[in-house]
């Protein structure tokens, strides 16, 4: 009796991870995440118009990739070298264009101006939209952009039946933690 229960048990975990895989490839099998959300499209400032666009890391143009391996060294090198981490280039080029890869892209008049590195994954035992970078330029920040970004991911996992964002920050970057908690 205890074995069938046990194997009942095993079974539904199976189902389980078949459901939440078919979520994932579902979601990755998508050409433009953000295509149906529409106010996710324009973000205004006094200063700019900013357009977002959804890639996959794969598809992303050799001047946008520059750029994001570019604004990754400026904004976080130093705080990966003050880490027992350390700063890898090459290991960070790969990690950022990983077949599962995606970004979403802030740019105006071809200027870009932020991204953010995200996947759709199974992190602990959940199907999460796990948002591995949000980086934007200095001249763009506090200016509502980061938390426009984050909503806009926060609509893609809805959209696409994630349970949660996931990402992790370094400890002494404090801004960013204030910019977390702020969002709640
Ligand atoms: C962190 C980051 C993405 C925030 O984006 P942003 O567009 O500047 O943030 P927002 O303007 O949307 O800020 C929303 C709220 O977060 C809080 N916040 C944002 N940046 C903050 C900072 N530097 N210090 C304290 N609070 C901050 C504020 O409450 C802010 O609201 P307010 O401006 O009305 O006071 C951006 O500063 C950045 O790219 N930093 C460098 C890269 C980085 O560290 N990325 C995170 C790695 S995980």
């Amino acid at each position: 009796m205890q074995k069938k229960a046990r194997k009942t048990r095993r079974q539904l975990l199976a189902s389980k991870a078949a459901v939440q895989q078919q979520l994932i490839n579902k979601a990755n099998a998508l050409t433009n995440p953000l295509e149906t959300l529409d106010k996710f499209h324009e973000y205004i400032t006094t200063d700019y118009t900013i357009k977002l666009s959804c890639i996959r890391a794969k598809d992303a143009q050799p001047e946008c990739l520059s750029w994001i391996f570019d604004i990754m060294e400026r904004n976080m090198k130093d705080m990966y070298e003050q880490s027992t981490w350390g700063w890898d280039a090459a290991e960070k080029q790969a990690e950022l264009t990983e077949e599962m890869a995606w970004y979403l892209i802030a740019s105006c008049n071809d200027k870009f101006l932020g991204f953010s590195h995200f996947r759709f994954d199974i992190d602990n035992g959940d199907v999460v939209l796990y948002c591995y970078e949000l980086q934007l330029e200095s001249e763009i920040r506090r200016k509502g952009l980061g938390r426009f970004m984050m909503s806009a991911l926060e609509s893609m996992a809805y959209q696409n039946q994630m349970l949660k964002i996931v990402l992790t920050v370094f400890k002494r970057n404090l801004s960013a933690i204030q910019f977390f908690y702020t969002l709640g």
